[in-house]
């Protein structure tokens, strides 16, 4: 059984022997014992092959990860120096960056955040590009750049979408995630849309590199840390990239000659997105309980996307909303009555999940009373009548809440051993270290632990002291004003 880490809560309320026998029901339809754990280890390690060595057609893109090829070989020394622009759309907001790398590991940066509507996210690509390139016309007007005003300014273009790259600065979009659902978008060059949008207005800017928000995350790490292994994202979606052989990345089809040449050169590693936020979309390992079927049926993308709907902060809160109501529909909590909030679709945010376990934590503010700190949550962000609310009922939403994100970080810790494994760095004795960036990373209670108590099950604790997991702020702006700096050194050293 997976550990609880808010048990003592259970010794301070007696709970009816309904709630208990409903809480272990629900315990163990979302267990995961480390043989399990094991289990999905083994498939996502299959996966990363099957992804590196084959070219995804209609037919199978959806049944393994796509690993799809960055075309970033240089990793970050922490000497790059330069200002440049970065875009960073992906989640909930679109963030313009005016990013100056200073050379010594650190950076400024000047940013201003714009609101993506709804209507945005479903409307037309092309509505959607205007509004980006408004966005970098308002930013250049009412912010400026400090940069050299004859030169044309390099964007590192941080698009956290699925994209099938073919060069550092050209990739189409495969499908869209996390509630983006755009027309005419899928088939397109994104940077090339960016591109044109940006000359559409007549902005002096260059969109010199695409990059997934999890590549970014790891030239930031690489910049300001050292040595990364593995940039990973575990906020409203999921997904990571690693260093990678180029001579693992079979499906590019090189030639022995090239690739011995590629090591002459130092080329010999590169970036892989491995989006593993679609693992698992065949259903062939992980236990999905009725829970998450109704999750993805409602979804925009049924049947795409399964781990990260298990694990990320767009998904968990919307599992936890479905298991509490059933509890309501059972007659065990709230004497069986629910609220508005609870039953719309998306009406348990995540942050909740995180106020609910904040007691937990050492030094929180509802450490010294958590019933009447979750009481509140219940009440006031769920907006259940406090007289239906019961001590037990309090302990019974914590505990689910605790449940469902105790699974999604056990998964977590999946994505990392399975690249550990894949690098070989489970046999080495070096460090190995994870940049991690996300909503979850930064304020889900005790994610850290929970993700390393899993890795220590998987890998042992040898291996485990071996890992360092650090919080990779805001990777994704200074990862792309670092890719946007690689292709300038790029173009520069082919000119000579
Ligand atoms: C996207 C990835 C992205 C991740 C984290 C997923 O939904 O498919 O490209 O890296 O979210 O933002």
């Amino acid at each position: 059984m997976s550990p609880p880490y808010l048990l003592p809560l259970n010794n301070t309320v007696e709970l009816p022997e309904k709630t208990r026998a409903a809480l272990d029901s629900i315990e163990q339809q979302f267990d995961l014992p480390t043989k399990k754990l094991e289990e999905i280890v083994e498939q996502m390690l299959w996966e990363f092959g099957k992804g590196l060595s084959e070219q995804p057609t209609k037919e199978t893109k959806d049944t393994f990860m796509p690993m799809i090829p960055t075309y970033l070989q240089h990793i970050p020394s922490g000497k790059e120096t330069g200002t440049f622009l970065a875009l960073d759309l992906g989640g909930t907001n679109l963030r313009v960056c005016e990013v100056t790398l200073l050379g010594d590991s650190k950076w400024t940066m000047r940013q201003q955040k714009y609101k993506v509507s709804q209507a945005l996210k479903m409307g037309e690509v092309a509505a959607l590009f205007d509004y980006i390139a408004n966005s970098v016309d308002q930013f250049l007007t009412e912010i400026g750049t400090t940069g050299d005003p004859n030169e044309k300014l390099y964007l590192g273009f941080t698009f956290s979408f699925p994209v099938a790259q073919t060069a550092l600065a050209k990739g189409t979009l495969i499908n869209w995630t996390k509630g983006f659902e755009c027309k005419n978008a899928v088939g397109k060059d994104v940077a090339q849309l960016l591109q044109d949008a940006l000359d559409r207005k007549h902005i002096h800017v260059k969109c010199s590199a695409l990059v997934n928000d999890t590549a970014g995350t790891l030239m930031a790490a690489a910049y300001e840390r050292g040595d990364c292994l593995c940039g990973g994202i575990f906020g409203t979606g999921t997904n990571g990239a690693y260093v990678e052989d180029v001579a693992k990345i079979t499906k590019e089809s090189k030639t022995k000659e090239e690739l011995e040449q590629a090591k002459k050169d130092g080329l010999d590693k590169m970036v892989v997105n491995t989006e593993w936020g679609a693992f698992d979309n065949e259903r062939v390992v992980m236990p999905f309980t009725i829970f998450d079927s109704r999750v993805d049926r409602i979804s925009i993308n049924p049947r795409k996307q399964a781990f990260e709907k298990m694990i990320s902060g767009m998904y968990l809160g919307e599992v936890t909303r479905n298991v509490v109501l059933h509890l309501v529909d059972a007659q065990v909590i709230f004497k069986g009555f629910s609220s508005k909030s609870l039953n719309a679709h998306y009406g348990l945010d995540t942050a909740i999940m995180s106020a609910l376990e904040a007691f937990s934590l050492p030094n929180s503010d509802s450490a010294a009373d958590p019933i009447a700190s979750i009481r509140k949550c219940i009440t006031k962000d769920l907006g259940i009548a406090d007289e239906l609310v019961s001590d037990a009922d309090c302990v019974a939403v914590a505990r689910v809440s605790e449940i469902v994100g105790t699974r999604g970080c056990r998964l977590s810790a999946c994505a990392l051993a399975a690249t550990i494994k894949q690098t070989g760095n489970d046999k080495s004795d070096k460090e190995v270290k994870f940049g991690l960036d996300g909503s979850l990373v930064e304020f889900y209670p005790r994610f850290d632990q929970r993700v390393k108590d899993a890795l220590r099950e998987l890998l042992g604790e040898d291996v485990v002291k071996r890992v360092v997991i650090d919080l990779a702020k805001d990777g994704s702006g200074v990862g792309a004003a670092l890719c946007a700096q690689a292709a300038m050194a790029m173009e520069a050293k082919a000119k000579h």
